[in-house]
Order: structure tokens, then C-alpha cells, then sequence
């Protein structure tokens, strides 16, 4: 049931590039242009007419709306907040019918989110489901919605369920900006077939396993890490704290790396390994210098570089390579090898990663 790996994390893992490919597949017809998505079809008027999208999760999928906040703003110039289920449906927000609610959740169980829908529908919203789980009762509490078809996520950490996400929400962004005309033929040509290179280069990301486990071996006593990122990788950083705290039980914290000078600087020493998030595009030299701020207080830098990197290769005790691609779908290639080092640093622990103490696959309660 595993298909030969020792853990379902590792399984759903490596299923990455088949997954990605399957939440695409029968949507993206990148040589007609197309997006295909009946969901938003069928309520066009009610996304380009919405004041602004609401995006509810928690957890993992609380990260891929994060990522979602960037690329609709982005790509499709549409206003976005992400709130956390929980937060939102207990503060008496501000909802009218103008607004779009897009709920994220694997599970499609989540006591808070499944709350905060039904709060959202009652004040008018027009509330959109994107989950894994087919009929699970958020999707069917939702106006409209959109699968992610990863498969059966079974591992209590998520993993191939927040690229899925993240890809779903691409495509949606994608199809409103070329529905508002927002974007030039060109560059939606471009998103549209570089989508479809994504599982290759996923594939091409896992082939750092054996280097990722290494690391692992480095840094496995580690009581506290930090996890850097800017701009659309600032979630990711979240998403690689958030997955060692919960399979390794190792203290971890996620940051925008420009926030490290207003606190979390105070912690670093040569006991703090630093995973850094420096893709070449986005704020690449400003990151390059939140790396010699760690590097000149002793910190363990380890970075996740574009292919080829040489400037951060310099600096950095340990580099892990993804491949090139558009800044916006950068987390989905810079999130594979921070689910590898928690997956690897977990196993070394002897930590039961498909089953983390205290945690359930679905919160049925709030
Ligand atoms: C993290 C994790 C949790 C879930 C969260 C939301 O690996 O599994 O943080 O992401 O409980 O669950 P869903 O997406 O099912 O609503």
C-alpha cells in the first residue's frame, strides 16, 4: 500500500509530479489557450464582479492560500485577504455579497473552515470550495468549487496536497486574469505552457534526495531552525517550519527573511540553521544580503537556489537546487526539498512521521 517507500509521506511525496499533472489534466489545454474550469465558468460575473476574495483555511492549506493571495493579486490585479478559519469566523467579520470566499481544505472536513463557509453564505458571499476529498462537506457546502485530484493524502502531514492547491488556485488566477484582460496573450501563453513543464521540474527537484539527506544528518539535533523566504516564498517558508515542527518536533519558525532584523536576528549564533529561500527571481539580492547578516552571526545557512547558482553558493553552508521557472510558481518547485529535510530529519529522530503525536489527519473540532 506504501508502493515500496517506508512512509506514506514519502509516497505522497514522490506522487508530486503525477499529482500536479492529474489536478491540470482535461484544464489546461495550453495549445488552445484554454483553462477549462466549470466552477468558475459557470460564475464568471460573480469573480469579476466580487469587491475582493476572502481565502479561509487552516494549517498547510491556511500556506497555499497565502501563495494564492500573491498570484490573484498578481496576475489577475483582483484584492485578496487570507484569514484563518478560525480567526475569521469568531471576529464578526465584514461580509457582503459582493465579497468571493474561496475555502482551501484537503480534508474538506475542517470544523473552522466548514463554519466560517456557512457564516460567509449566510451574509450573501458566494462561497468556493477547493478541496481534495470528493463530497467531503466542505465541497458540498460550497456554491462552486474545484477538486484538487491529488489521490487519498494519507500521511497526517500534508504534502502533495498543498502543490495541488497551489496549482488549482494558479489556474483559476490565470483564467480571471485572461477573462479581464489584465494580461497580454503572451504572457498568459507563457504561464500556460510553463504550467505544464511544473511535475518535470518537480521530478528534477526530488533528484536532490540523497544531498537533502545529508543535510538532514547535519542539522537532525537542531532544538530551534528558522525558515526565510520573500515575496511568493515567504508561505513556503512558513509551510517548511510548519513541517518539521510537526514530524520532528523540532521548534521551527517561519519568517518574510526582511522581517529578521526586527526580532528574530536577536537568536541567531552558530547553533541556528537558517533554510533560506533564494530563487534567482523576485528579491534575490536582497535575500543574498539577509544571508550575510546570518553569515557574519555565525549561522548555518542552508539554500534553496536556481539551478546554476553561484553568488549563494558562495556564502551558504549547504545549497539544494530546483530548477528555473516563472517567480509565481517558484513554491511549487523551493516547498519539495523542505518536505524532504523535515521527512529525513523526522526518520533520523525516530519520530513517527505518518502519525504525529497529537495531531489528526482531519479537525472535525474547533
Ligand atoms: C499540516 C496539516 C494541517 C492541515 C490543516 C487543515 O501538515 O496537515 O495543518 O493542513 O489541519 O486541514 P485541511 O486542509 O484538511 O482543512
Amino acid at each position: 500500500e506504501k508502493g515500496g517507500y517506508d512512509h506514506f509521506m514519502l509516497k505522497e511525496i514522490y506522487e508530486q509530479p503525477r499529482a500536479i499533472k492529474d489536478t491540470y489534466r482535461g484544464r489546461l489545454l495550453a495549445d488552445q489557450g484554454i483553462i477549462r474550469m466549470a466552477g468558475i465558468d459557470l460564475n464568471m460575473e460573480k469573480f469579476l464582479n466580487a469587491n475582493r476574495i476572502i481565502i479561509v483555511a487552516c494549517g498547510t492549506s491556511w500556506h497555499a492560500g497565502l501563495v494564492a493571495e500573491y498570484i490573484f493579486e498578481d496576475l489577475a490585479r483582483i484584492p485578496v485577504e487570507v484569514e484563518y478559519a478560525s480567526e475569521f469566523r469568531y471576529r464578526n467579520p465584514v461580509i457582503t455579497d459582493k465579497d468571493v470566499l474561496i475555502a482551501i481544505s484537503q480534508s474538506g472536513e475542517t470544523a473552522d473552515t466548514l463554519a466560517a463557509i456557512k457564516l460567509a453564505k449566510e451574509k450573501g458571499a458566494f462561497v468556493f470550495g477547493v478541496c481534495n476529498v470528493v463530497g467531503s462537506s466542505i465541497a458540498r457546502e460550497s456554491d462552486a468549487g474545484a477538486y484538487t485530484h491529488a489521490g487519498p493524502e494519507i500521511g497526517v502531514a500534508s504534502t502533495k496536497a498543498f502543490t495541488t492547491q497551489i496549482t488549482v488556485l494558479t489556474l483559476m488566477a490565470l483564467k480571471l486574469a485572461k477573462a479581464k484582460g489584465v494580461f497580454s496573450e503572451s504572457r498568459y501563453h507563457e504561464y500556460l505552457t510553463e504550467l505544464e513543464t511544473i511535475p518535470s521540474k518537480v521530478e528534477k527537484a526530488l533528484e536532490s534526495n540523497t544531498l537533502i539527506e545529508i543535510i538532514a544528518d547535519v542539522y537532525k539535533d537542531s532544538t530551534n531552525c528558522l525558515y526565510l523566504g520573500r515575496g511568493y516564498n515567504f508561505p513556503v517558508a512558513l509551510e517548511g517550519a510548519l513541517k518539521l515542527k510537526e514530524i520532528s518536533y523540532i521548534h521551527a519558525e517561519g519568517y518574510p527573511a526582511a522581517e529578521m532584523k526586527h526580532g528574530p536576528i536577536a537568536l541567531i549564533d552558530e547553533h541556528m540553521p537558517v533554510f533560506v529561500i533564494a530563487t534567482k527571481k523576485g528579491h534575490y539580492e536582497k535575500v543574498v544580503s539577509n544571508i550575510q547578516e546570518i553569515k557574519s552571526r555565525k549561522g548555518k545557512i542552508i539554500a534553496i537556489v536556481t539551478e546554476g547558482d553561484e553568488q549563494v553558493r558562495d556564502l551558504a553552508d549547504h545549497v539544494i537546487e530546483v530548477p528555473e521557472t516563472l517567480e509565481s510558481l517558484t513554491p511549487l518547485l523551493t516547498t519539495i526539498p523542505l518536505q524532504l529535510l523535515s521527512y529525513h530529519i523526522a526518520v533520523m529522530r525516530n519520530c513517527n512521521v505518518d502519525q504525529p503525536r497529537n495531531l489528526a489527519k482531519s479537525v472535525t473540532v474547533e
